[in-house]
């Protein structure tokens, strides 16, 4: 079972305690710092460094048990490469690879120190994100240990410096970031018959802690509003749909918003136009968009980003039942435009149309990013990698193309246009709610851009990202919590003053 990780900032006088764990460069060279730990070995990493052919490539680690003449139980190098080719991004990923090389252990101790001195406060506190990021496991259902299972129930990690209060500073931000993530991993690995759409509007509940506020909008209230769109969706399900809107206002007063809303498709099983049965389960992650904006929400909160954002959710299950939407129905949206409904599998698009089009006319947001596992089609055009990216406005989109490089959470841009737009147009209503095989992540796209009005408006189709994506470093999660670096990144950089 999964520890609880405590992270110390300490001194690099302090003594290590623990698994020792080092940094060399690729010409096997350390840190003034860690050279006095290692003084008392000798040779031994050198002579161990050719046995095993270590050559400190970027990433890459060596490992002794009970080395002689030190009194750690293990001592891990890691490689960095060359140090004039670190970037914040790879530092994060450092910390990935020394968490996953604490393995067992309880306790451990990472003298963060390079040759040619102890690496920016920032840069350590990267490393620390990643630590985070890598020490997270979803294991809430497990309720037996195996006979294997060495885990102890806390890991302390001692983090040696050569400045604590600096790092500590740096670090603040980015804890606040790593909680958001792991909030939407937990969202999303949750089981469907736990986190349904009232449960899952509940837990947002959570963010007010932080200062954010909290609407929960239900079914009647939806109704009034005219969102016939999203409620045709939820229709067929026991459970209600919900509406949530968060608020975070950390910017000056009466200036616009800048807006995230999420796909929140607590389970998606088609509906009428029923999925088949292989891998459905994993339909559960169809609200990833949804978690992002959650995770989102309560970072720029707890790290008081110098911003008003908006964040909002449609929360439904998409379930065939006798009271279920039907191939052939027409909705009105809130926006008086109506949808013929083609496929009721196609509901993603459906919930965001009356989302985007809430949050443009109540809002007046000086942007809006949708986050939404909204295609299959941008799996087989991206794989697992990228997201798909579509927008109406350049410069958010070179925005968030450098964020996701500067994250590694890294989007597509894909293109939209008037063939495209024409793909969806209805013999019998303003549009229908799929464009045909060709394209289907386009025409996904274009239906959404037809509710956003000339408000600067980017659509993140985070079908092949949001979860089962690779495994890496820093993730080892099904959910990945894909886009709350990428999103935060967005707004640091851009959008606080
Ligand atoms: N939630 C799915 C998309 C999806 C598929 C996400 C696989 C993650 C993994 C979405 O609601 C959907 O079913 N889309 C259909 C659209 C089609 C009916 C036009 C699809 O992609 O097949
Ligand atoms: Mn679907
Ligand atoms: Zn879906």
């Amino acid at each position: 079972m999964s520890a609880t990780l405590k992270l110390d900032f300490v001194p690099f006088s302090a003594a290590p305690k623990g698994v020792l764990i080092v940094f060399c460069d690729d010409g096997l060279k350390f840190g003034t710092a860690a050279r006095a730990v290692l003084d008392s070995a000798g040779d031994l990493i050198k002579r161990a460094a050719e046995a095993e052919r270590f050559k400190g490539k970027h990433g890459s680690t060596l490992e002794i048990v009970a080395p002689a003449g030190l009194v750690a139980p293990r001592l891990v190098v890691i490689g960095v490469g060359k140090v004039k080719d670190l970037k914040s991004e790879s530092w994060v990923k450092l910390g990935g690879v020394a968490m996953g090389k604490v393995s067992s252990a309880p306790e451990a101790t990472i003298i963060a120190d390079l040759p040619g001195g102890a690496p920016k406060p920032e840069r350590v506190a990267d490393m620390a994100l990643g630590i985070r990021l890598r020490a997270y496991a979803f294991d809430r259902y497990k309720t037996k240990r195996k006979d294997d299972d060495e885990t102890p129930s806390e890991v302390t990690i001692g983090i040696a410096v050569s400045g604590v209060g600096a790092v500590q500073k740096a670090f603040a931000s980015r804890d606040a970031v790593a909680s958001g993530v792991l909030l939407a991993r937990d969202l999303v690995n949750e089981p469907p018959n736990i986190l349904f759409p009232e449960e899952f509007a509940r837990r947002t509940n959570g963010l007010k802690k932080f200062g954010v506020s909290v609407e929960i909008l239900d079914v009647p209230a939806m109704k009034k509003l005219g969102m016939n769109a999203l409620i045709g969706v939820g229709q067929g399900s026991e459970h209600p749909s919900r509406m949530v809107v968060m608020r975070w206002d950390g910017g000056k007063k009466n200036t616009p918003p800048v807006a995230f809303i999420g796909k929140g498709v607590c389970f998606d099983t088609g509906g009428i136009s029923i999925k088949p049965a292989g891998s459905m389960e994993d339909m559960k992650g169809d609200m990833a968009g949804a978690a992002c904006v959650v995770g989102l929400m309560q970072a720029l909160a707890e790290r008081k980003a110098k911003v008003n954002a908006v964040g909002a959710i449609g929360l439904v299950e998409n379930m065939p039942d006798g009271k279920a939407q039907r191939p052939g129905d027409i909705v009105t949206t809130m926006s008086g435009q109506t949808i013929e409904i083609i496929n009721t599998d196609a509901e993603g698009r459906l919930v965001l149309a009356d989302v985007l089009h809430y949050v443009n006319k109540r809002f007046k947001p000086k942007f809006m990013v949708n986050l939404a596992t909204l295609t299959g089609a941008i799996i087989v055009a991206l794989g697992h990698e990228y997201a798909g990216l579509f927008s109406n406005d350049d410069t958010l989109s070179e925005r968030l193309t450098k964020a996701g490089l500067a994250t590694g959470e890294r989007v597509w841009r894909m293109p939209l246009g008037p063939e495209y737009d024409k793909k969806i147009d209805s013999k019998f209503a303003d549009m229908k709610n799929t464009g045909g095989r060709d394209a289907g992540s386009i025409t996904a796209a274009q239906l959404l851009a037809r509710f956003v009005e000339k408000t600067p408006w980017a659509h993140l189709d985070i079908a092949g990202t949001g979860f089962a994506s690779p495994q890496s470093d820093v993730n080892k999660s099904w959910g990945s919590g894909f886009g709350v670096r990428l999103l935060d990144r967005l707004v640091a950089d851009h959008y606080e003053k």
